[in-house]
């Protein structure tokens, strides 16, 4: 495993594109992979996560071509034309991949075998064996609820209203897609919105959708059996890949950076909330709208930051930026509190046990809680000088390379290469801003 050291090397500057928005990126294949014709992508993220959503979808029969850097073409094999692959499909790392393919197998006539790595065969998928066997699928799991998965799914779906217990973007979508290829109308009811990408991109492409917000949260409801239009989209950045240098352009003394062309989905923008209400300089310049999301530049400056105690906006807004916001509480002036935060148990590791396990390692005081975690921020820099254990998780491996900006001895990252599933260009990219990032082989 090449090891990952990240030393002090303040202060970052410059101007950055982070790659493409991952959980658009996988949904862009899928349905352009549904639609009828030809569809294009630019700006698709060519993380593994995304590669493996892209293998998926040709065995299943769509045509997927790389034209160029990030530019992609797909045809769709209809909605309803999927085939089954002739081999087990592996998802590697991807949980989005796995949860929501397997909304689209459950509606088709197909038989699939599907696996994965170490930390995605260790994540549980009864939350879409659930919803989808309600549909007539027929799914088999390991314990119930692990892969290895068997997915026989259905030539005669029936439609379903599902409440879904946890907030989660990757139940709704698989409910979601399920009912794509289910005659009559499917219902979902979330109490808390979460991301919306998959609404928004088959509202796009024609399908009759509808999102309806109430008092006890949002319901979807899809009509299927759609036609999907082909679509030429142009995908946003990252604001998952966009925190890491916002916490080290926040952190690390003397920073000026602009990040370009970043999503900023009120479902996804929790961060920047959040790093403000923490004492950050975060503005937000040039806001537009790129392929139905809407998008802009974040111009972020070093500033002290402050610990926090109450979020002022729901966990499912910045899911995956929890380790990142934990690394820059280590750093501020106080004790930060974080709770309300069960489902970071469930990510690509056990996030709230193998973060405090990172920042205890480096020299910070963490109390670790069953939903969450209080870090005793160090007013500046931390000890470090630990060696932190990923777990085969990207964004444990990422959110350390950024403490390590602030920390007295430089921080060891026991693997660089999970950090390839979502952001390949992560380590030259913090470095051409002047972060001192090192991989050894
Ligand atoms: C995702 C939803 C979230 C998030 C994941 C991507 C998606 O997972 O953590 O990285 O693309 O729908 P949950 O639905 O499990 O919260």
């Amino acid at each position: 495993m090449p090891q990952l050291i990240s030393s002090c090397n303040a202060p970052l500057k410059g101007e950055i594109k982070v790659p493409g928005d991952k959980s658009i990126s996988h949904r862009a294949l899928m349905l352009s992979g549904l639609a009828v014709g030809r569809s294009e992508v630019f700006g698709l993220l060519e993380g593994e996560d995304v590669l493996a959503t892209a293998e998926a979808m040709r065995a299943m029969g769509a045509t997927i071509n790389r034209l160029g850097d990030g530019h992609w073409e797909i045809f769709g094999v209809g909605v309803g034309g999927l085939k089954s692959p002739d081999n087990i499909i592996d998802m590697g790392n991807s949980g989005t991949s796995t949860r929501l393919l397997m909304g689209l197998m459950a509606s088709h006539d197909i038989q699939v075998l599907m696996t994965g790595d170490d930390s995605l065969r260790s994540r549980p998928m009864g939350r879409v064996i659930s919803p989808l066997s309600e549909f007539g699928a027929e799914i088999e799991a390991r314990d119930g609820t692990y892969l290895p998965v068997s997915i026989k799914g259905t030539g005669m779906p029936l439609p379903i209203e599902y409440t879904s217990p946890v907030a989660s973007a990757q139940v709704k979508s698989a409910v979601i897609l399920a009912g794509l290829n289910t005659p009559g109308i499917t219902t979902l009811h979330e109490s808390v919105a979460t991301r919306d990408h998959t609404e928004r991109m088959l509202s796009a492409m024609g399908a009759d959708i509808q999102v309806d917000d109430h008092a006890d949260g949002r319901t979807v409801t899809i009509r299927g059996e759609a036609e999907l239009k082909p679509i030429t989209l142009e995908v946003p950045g990252d604001i998952s890949s966009s925190a890491f240098p916002l916490v080290a352009a926040s952190i690390a003394e003397g920073s000026d950076v602009l990040i370009k062309n970043v999503g900023l989905n009120p479902l996804r923008t929790g961060v920047i909330p959040v790093l403000c209400a923490m004492g950050a300089d975060v503005t937000i310049e040039n806001e537009r709208m790129l392929g139905g999301e809407p998008v802009g530049d974040l111009h972020v400056k070093a500033a002290d930051l402050q610990a926090i105690h109450d979020l002022p906006v729901d966990p499912s807004t910045m899911i995956d930026e929890f380790p990142v916001i934990f690394c820059a509480a280590a750093t501020a002036n106080g004790i930060s509190r974080f709770t309300g935060l069960e489902e970071l148990r469930v990510k690509e590791s056990d996030r709230l046990g193998v973060m405090a396990a990172g920042l205890q390692a480096n020299g910070v005081a963490v109390e670790e809680l069953e939903d969450g975690l209080v870090i005793h921020g160090n007013d500046g820099k931390v000890p470090g000088g630990g060696v932190v254990q990923t777990h085969l998780d990207h964004r444990i491996a990422m959110s350390f390379s950024v403490l390590g900006l602030k920390a007295e001895k430089p921080i060891t990252i026991d693997d660089a290469t999970p950090i390839q599933t979502s952001f390949p260009s992560f380590i030259d990219l913090m470095n051409g801003l002047g972060a001192a990032l090192e991989v050894l082989d």
